[in-house]
């Protein structure tokens, strides 16, 4: 057996052993890597290599190994190592596009190694909504241009900014990158970590943290995140695609709301956001000195097609006994939307104190609707469901 055949099973012995249900299929390119050696043997061929500090990186920036892949149907790998990244990065080709990060435990967001940020925010109070939409302040942007990830119309100066036909990444993934919006320090206005526009995006024991609106699902975009993490206070998982979570945590980091949804018939994609298996609480890092108890509700209506739904999930006593909440008390909103639970528990779940609007189902209820199958309309071959 030949040294590096040996070196990528000794890789996947150490893995199986701490990760019972997790296959990390790129476990040993994520692992090996060693400064100053290109990382050919253990990759994806042809994978890109980005490093700050390894003269034999290929890039020093995570969206310079981006601008240098071809614009077509191909596959595309990045290895990022180890480091701390302020920079945007914008993926808008068609190909399938996978971001590794560094990390010698590819089954748990906790050990991390590699973080891209950024301090963009919108001041909602000097905004141009025509020229400027708060989607521009994401430090992760995947589609196929940039107004195509916008929350507004899709119109730049009063002119419609049509999406390409053949539009978007139908398959972007990534592994353990943590995304983090840092300009927002309580109150200064939308900064996203992320937005995806009609594109098909999906996430492993990756993170995401900003303040105010830290995910933004968008127009035709659909998204899975598995055992990840999304830290934020206000509206900070929100928009009108699918958002499928599974094993995540969600972590609030002052008052407000998990989920601001908007339903459309205007895409064929269903929507809506779903959470299974997940954690709903105080998030570990938010200021000891906040009392947070009962001050995040799971969601507010951002129109009245809304549809959110937390399945077999653990709410912790940061969750406000009511649940959900309406979105104002002139333009409750809450009329036409579909709220759920099924299997909830922990102390921020309280049945007798639940809004009327919040749909308690049974598991065969839930199985009805919200499995993987139903929400994307079969399994969607871009996710991976080994991880
Ligand atoms: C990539 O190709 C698509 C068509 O497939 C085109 O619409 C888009 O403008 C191209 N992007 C760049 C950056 O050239
Ligand atoms: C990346 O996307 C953001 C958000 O849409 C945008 O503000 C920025 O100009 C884009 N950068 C590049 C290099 O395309
Ligand atoms: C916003 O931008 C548009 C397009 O450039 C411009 O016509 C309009 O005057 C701007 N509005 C303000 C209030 O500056
Ligand atoms: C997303 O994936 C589905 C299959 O699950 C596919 O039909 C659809 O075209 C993809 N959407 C985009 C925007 O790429
Ligand atoms: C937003 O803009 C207003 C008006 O220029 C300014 O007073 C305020 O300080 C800005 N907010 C932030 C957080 O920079
Ligand atoms: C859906 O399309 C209608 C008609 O073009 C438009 O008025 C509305 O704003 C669109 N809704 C969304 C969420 O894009
Ligand atoms: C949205 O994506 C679906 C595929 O999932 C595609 O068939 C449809 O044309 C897209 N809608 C728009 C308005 O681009
Ligand atoms: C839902 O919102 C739409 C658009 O604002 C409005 O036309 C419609 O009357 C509303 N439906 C209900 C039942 O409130
Ligand atoms: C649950 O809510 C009901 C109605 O508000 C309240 O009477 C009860 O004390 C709550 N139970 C717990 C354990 O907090
Ligand atoms: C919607 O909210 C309003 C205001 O809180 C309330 O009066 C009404 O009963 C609610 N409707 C439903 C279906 O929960
Ligand atoms: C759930 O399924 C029932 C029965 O098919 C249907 O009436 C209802 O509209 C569905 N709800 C959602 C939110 O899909």
């Amino acid at each position: 057996m030949a040294p590096a055949q040996f070196l990528v099973f000794a890789a996947f012995a150490i893995f199986s052993g701490c990760a019972s249900a997790t296959f990390a299929r790129y476990a040993a390119c994520q692992s090996t890597l060693k400064p100053k050696s290109l990382p050919t043997q253990f990759c994806p061929a042809g994978t890109k290599y980005v490093s700050q500090t390894d003269g034999n990186a290929h890039f020093s920036s995570v969206q310079a190994a981006v601008a240098s892949l071809p614009n077509d149907t191909s596959p595309a790998f990045i290895l990022i190592a180890a480091g701390t990244y302020q920079e945007a990065v914008n993926i808008s080709r068609k190909g399938p596009t996978t971001l590794l990060g560094q990390t010698a435990h590819p089954a748990s967001y906790t050990q991390n190694l590699v973080t891209i940020f950024n301090t963009i925010f919108i001041n909602q109070t000097t905004q141009n909504a025509s020229i400027q939409d708060n989607a521009d302040s994401a430090v992760l942007t995947v589609a196929p241009n940039k107004y195509a990830a916008w929350t507004g119309a899709g119109y730049y100066g009063g002119t419609p900014v049509p999406i390409p036909d053949d539009f978007g990444s139908t398959d972007f993934k990534a592994y353990n990158i943590n995304f983090e919006n840092r300009a927002n320090n309580g109150g200064v206005g939308p900064a996203l970590a992320v937005g995806i526009g009609f594109a098909n995006a999906s996430f492993y024991a990756s993170t995401f943290r900003g303040m105010q609106d830290t995910m933004f699902i968008g127009k035709n975009g659909s998204a899975v995140f598995r055992k990840s993490q999304v830290l934020g206070s206000v509206d900070y998982i929100y928009g009108f695609g699918t958002a499928y979570f599974d094993q995540s945590l969600i972590g609030s980091r002052g008052a407000g709301c998990t989920t601001a949804w908007k339903g459309t018939p205007n895409y064929t994609n269903t929507y809506g956001a779903y959470f299974s298996q997940s954690s709903i609480v105080r998030s570990p890092d938010a200021n000891p000195s906040l009392d947070l108890t009962g001050h995040q509700t799971l969601g507010r209506p951002w129109n009245n097609a809304s549809v959110v739904a937390y399945m077999d999930s653990y709410l912790d006593s940061s969750i406000n006994p009511a649940g959900f909440q309406i979105w104002s008390p002139t333009d409750p909103r809450n009329e036409t939307i579909y709220y759920a639970e099924e299997g909830s528990h922990g102390p921020g779940f309280n049945a007798s104190a639940r809004v009327p609007f919040d749909h308690l189902l049974t598991a065969a209820q839930a199985r009805h609707n919200f499995t993987v199958e139903k929400i994307f309309g079969g399994l969607p071959k871009w996710v991976d469901w080994e991880f």
